[in-house]
């Protein structure tokens, strides 16, 4: 089904959380933007009408997107609801009926995924399955076996083109400006590998907790949530070999290979942690040991990377919110080694701003033999139109574009690198809100010259 554009989306979980914070949002910008001018039928269980989804609809684009009252009028004109259990083949025939003549309609499925399989047999039965493809949110399964599993269900009714498995960091413009960067400049190129590159570190904090999320969050931790999916794919950016063409299948092969060569991860590898107080989160069960904290240290088995250490690290209540990756350079063998006292770095900023910096050494001022670390800095200009992740995400699977998401062997080989560890019963320590995880996170998991701890100015937060 690879581009061919869809002509109706149907969305799975419209009263649920992710509808109400991202998903309405970004419908709403689509439309605005004339990208999308399709029925747009919502599914929910429970006791709901079109017109209580509509006033959601609005609250939550008021809330969490741009609103305007014509464009609102224009979504409200596209908008339907179906209401009923997901196991009812009657829901389906409902659904089928909303449809029309749509030939080629999406199914957004975004809802827990132990209802996907359900969900699957109903379109199928229903007639909903032919000619449509099918978005799924992500964590994608729990582990190998059940992403495997899953995979499985899906390809049994779509083919693998019509699947379209979502990680919004693939949405995210400086995500994928990670790969471009490289390959663009022929300056870093040549450096970009285990003779010129010390470590890479990349962190993802958050100044905030679960959010309400207990129920969800109990059952996936950091690692599953945040490590597996959006972390490794800035891990892949950051590493890949550059792909034959600019094809999607080109670029996927290539970071597939990088999780090809990573190793599983073992308990010396992780440091997991839990801030004080999740316990008492709603829905957590007692006596949890999810880890809302990680800190891993990986690498990549390539003539490129061999010895190279990389590191992760993820976590709720944090000192600040911010994604960031450092690159750290190797000192060259001269008779300036003692005076190059820091090594180079480039250090990427995801957000809250967008940094793309390089640190290098200059001499002191009146020393003419010390130097200092300057940072120059290429920060893209800020663009105000642009798209937020979960809008490009679904406007490229709207328009049948698979290249930003993730394909079957990528989902299945990240698993591949976390299963043991995640089946194994290692400690998780606690950290107070506020701090960088665990203390002991700086005795067993620590990058050369240690980890670098992203500032942010808060009135950019
Ligand atoms: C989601 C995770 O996938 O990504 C959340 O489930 C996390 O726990 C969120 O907060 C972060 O996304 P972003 O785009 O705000 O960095």
């Amino acid at each position: 089904m690879a581009q061919v554009k869809s002509d109706a989306l149907v969305f799975y979980g419209a009263t649920g959380d992710l509808a109400f914070k991202k998903i309405f949002p970004a419908l709403n910008m689509m439309i605005k933007r004339g990208n999308l001018s399709v029925p747009i039928i919502g599914v929910a269980r429970g006791d709901y009408d079109l017109e209580k989804l509509q006033e959601r609809a609005r609250q939550s684009i008021q809330q969490h997107g741009k609103y305007d009252e014509e464009t609102f009028e224009k979504f409200c004109s596209h908008l339907q609801f179906v209401g009923g259990d997901y196991t009812d083949p009657e829901t389906f025939s409902r659904i089928r009926k909303a449809l029309g003549d749509a030939k080629n309609p999406t199914h957004y499925l975004a809802i827990p995924p132990v209802l996907f399989s359900k969900i699957i047999q109903q379109l199928d039965l229903s007639g909903c399955a032919k000619g449509a493809r099918v978005i799924v949110e992500k964590p994608f399964g729990t582990d190998f076996n059940s992403a495997r599993e899953l995979n499985k269900v899906l390809l049994s009714k779509f083919s693998e083109s019509s699947i379209y498995r979502i990680d919004h960091y693939l949405g995210k413009r400086p995500v994928n400006n990670l790969s471009f960067f490289r390959f663009v400049n022929s300056l870093f190129e040549p450096i970009w590998n285990k003779d010129h590159i010390e470590s890479m570190q990349i962190t993802m904090a958050e100044d905030f907790g679960i959010q309400g999320r207990g129920a969800f969050y109990d059952v996936t931790g950091a690692i599953r949530d945040v490590i597996q999916n959006h972390l490794f794919q800035i891990l892949c950016n950051l590493t890949m070999e550059p792909p034959k063409a600019l094809d999607y299948e080109s670029i996927r092969d290539e970071k597939v290979k990088v999780l090809q060569s990573i190793a599983p991860l073992r308990g010396q590898d992780v440091v997991k942690g839990q801030y004080k107080g999740y316990l008492q989160e709603k829905a957590v069960k007692e006596n949890s040991k999810t880890e809302t904290f990680a800190a891993i240290r990986l690498h990549i088995n390539s003539p490129r990377w061999e010895g190279v250490p990389f590191y992760i690290r993820a976590g709720k209540n944090l000192p600040v919110t911010c994604t960031e990756i450092v690159v750290r350079f190797r000192h060259l063998p001269s008779a300036y080694s003692t005076i190059a006292t820091e090594p180079n770095y480039i250090r990427f900023r995801i957000s809250p701003d967008v940094i793309v910096a390089v640190g290098m050494l200059i001499m002191a001022p009146e020393e003419d033999m010390q130097s200092v670390m300057s940072e120059v800095q290429g920060n893209p200009t800020p663009f105000p139109n642009e798209k937020d992740a979960y809008e490009r995400v679904l406007t490229d699977a709207m328009a049948g574009d698979p290249t930003q998401f993730a394909r079957q062997d990528y989902v299945e080989d990240a698993w591949k690198i976390i299963d043991d560890y995640l089946a194994s019963d290692c400690p998780v320590f606690e950290y107070e809100p506020g701090t960088w995880g665990p203390e002991n996170v700086d005795e067993l998991i620590v990058p050369p010259g240690g980890w670098s701890n992203p500032v942010v100015k808060k009135n950019k937060a």
